[in-house]
């Protein structure tokens, strides 16, 4: 579900019809939906209202200060990876309270940085991490909230690159060690270890992984119970896939339905849940627009070259993401009527969708059926709200592209374009 949509023959989002946007900020920009993004929200928190999980937005997913006001307004934790993240979701007006931080290599200052703010959970992903934590507690002698997380080794069937439940991966310890880790270190007065945590890889489009890797922690809970050890927090991860290709992806009342029911009994006797949701927020409440600067021929393809690239939208070349990508002002026999990857028009031209940057592997669409375009076409490339700038890089000096948040019949930047000035603005 999204709020992009092609009235007449042209793309507008929620009212505003985006080439104005394009006209006013230029291009490339991301440009997201905040009824897109509010209404993905509200449905995760009404499919999951049985167990009132904190639901903590993947900050990494899309960062943007106006982005994350938004979702802290509507009452949402975040989930942050580095002090840095802390720092956003902190200027985003959230509160500490409401912020989880994982990420296998946690400096000392940024242990030091979630201590000082006193957040909700520390996810500790090793033992020499934990040790370091509760060293770090100790000298500033404060308490702090940790969950071990747990490698459930199961597998997610998503891309290899995305893929963190395997024992295989570098993220959390085995099950088999988590027992042993308890035992070292659930008794620590400062650094308090309260909890359990999973994130077993993202997109995740069935249920099975996420009903295996719970019913797996649900069992190390019991023990660990039994033990006599505090497991009073639950954090599922995030995952939970975005509609890049129509009608793959199943919705937030599908991911509830399967697990609600696996964790009820532990919720009415006193376990919180967090879940840690971020493209299913964010990757179709946004796209990214941008201009073709050439088209060219050579041998039997067809070049669309872009003013986006890899240096822009990551995921095509980095995880050979799909992408649906359109023009924004189609010929009305190119209109389409939903977002497919085939669309069955005739018409259609064969397009390699590339950027400007020295790579062969800067591609945003290989072999795509497109309506032939032309120099100056405005594109959209869809479902390009996560991981799409929080991963942009400045490669080649290109200057990191605006974004703009919709609100029904006005937009606002809430990134400017980058200036060459801003390129340098670090170097001596
Ligand atoms: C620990 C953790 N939680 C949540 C997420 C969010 O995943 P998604 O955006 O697919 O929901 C990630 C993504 O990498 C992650 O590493």
């Amino acid at each position: 579900m999204d709020h992009f949509h092609y009235t007449g023959d042209r793309l507008h989002c929620e009212s505003i019809d985006v080439a104005a946007i394009a006209d006013a900020v230029g291009t490339p920009t991301y440009v997201y939906s905040t009824a897109t993004l509010t209404e993905h929200y509200r449905r995760i928190a009404d499919a999951f209202r049985a167990i009132d999980p904190l639901i903590c937005y993947s900050v990494k997913s899309c960062g943007n200060l106006g982005v994350c006001r938004t979702l802290g307004a509507l009452g949402a934790g975040m989930d942050v990876v580095s002090g840095g993240e802390i720092f956003r979701a902190r200027r985003a007006g959230v509160p500490a309270s409401k912020l989880v931080y994982a990420g296998v290599g946690k400096t000392d200052a940024e242990i030091r940085e979630a201590l000082r703010e006193g957040i909700f959970l520390l996810n500790v992903e090793s033992e020499a991490e934990f040790e370091n934590t509760a060293r770090l507690a100790r000298e500033m002698n404060v308490q702090c909230r940790c969950a071990l997380r747990v490698n459930p080794d199961v597998d997610p069937k998503t891309h290899r690159y995305t893929s963190t439940g395997r024992k295989e991966t570098k993220f959390g310890v085995d099950i088999e060690r988590a027992r042993a880790f308890f035992r070292a270190y659930g008794r620590d007065p400062h650094a308090r270890l309260v909890g359990l945590h999973l994130h077993i890889g993202s997109p995740i489009y069935d249920t099975a992984p996420y009903v295996s890797a719970i019913t797996k922690a649900l069992a190390l809970r019991d023990e660990l119970l039994t033990e006599g050890f505090e497991v009073s927090v639950l954090d599922i991860g995030g995952g939970f896939a975005a509609d890049y290709e129509t009608g793959r992806s199943p919705d937030a009342a599908t991911y509830a339905a399967a697990i609600v029911p696996l964790l009820a009994p532990a919720v009415a006797t006193g376990l919180r849940i967090v879940l840690e949701p971020g493209r299913a927020i964010i990757a179709n409440a946004g796209i990214l627009l941008t201009r073709v600067q050439y088209v060219k021929q050579s041998g039997e393809k067809t070049f669309a070259i872009c003013d986006a690239g890899m240096n822009t939208l990551l995921r095509p070349s980095h995880y050979e993401a799909f992408h649906f990508i359109w023009p924004t002002a189609p010929a009305p026999a190119f209109v389409p009527a939903r977002r497919t990857e085939k669309p069955d028009m005739q018409g259609l031209v064969m397009h390699d969708v590339v950027g400007p940057i020295c790579e062969t592997g800067d591609f945003l669409a290989l072999d795509r059926a497109m309506p032939p375009v032309a120099r100056g076409d405005l594109l959209a490339v869809f479902t390009a709200g996560a991981y799409g700038m929080s991963m942009a890089s400045r490669y080649n000096s290109v200057p990191l592209p605006a974004e703009v948040l919709v609100h029904g019949d006005r937009f606002e930047v809430v990134r400017r374009r980058e200036t060459y000035a801003d390129l340098v603005a670090h170097e001596a």
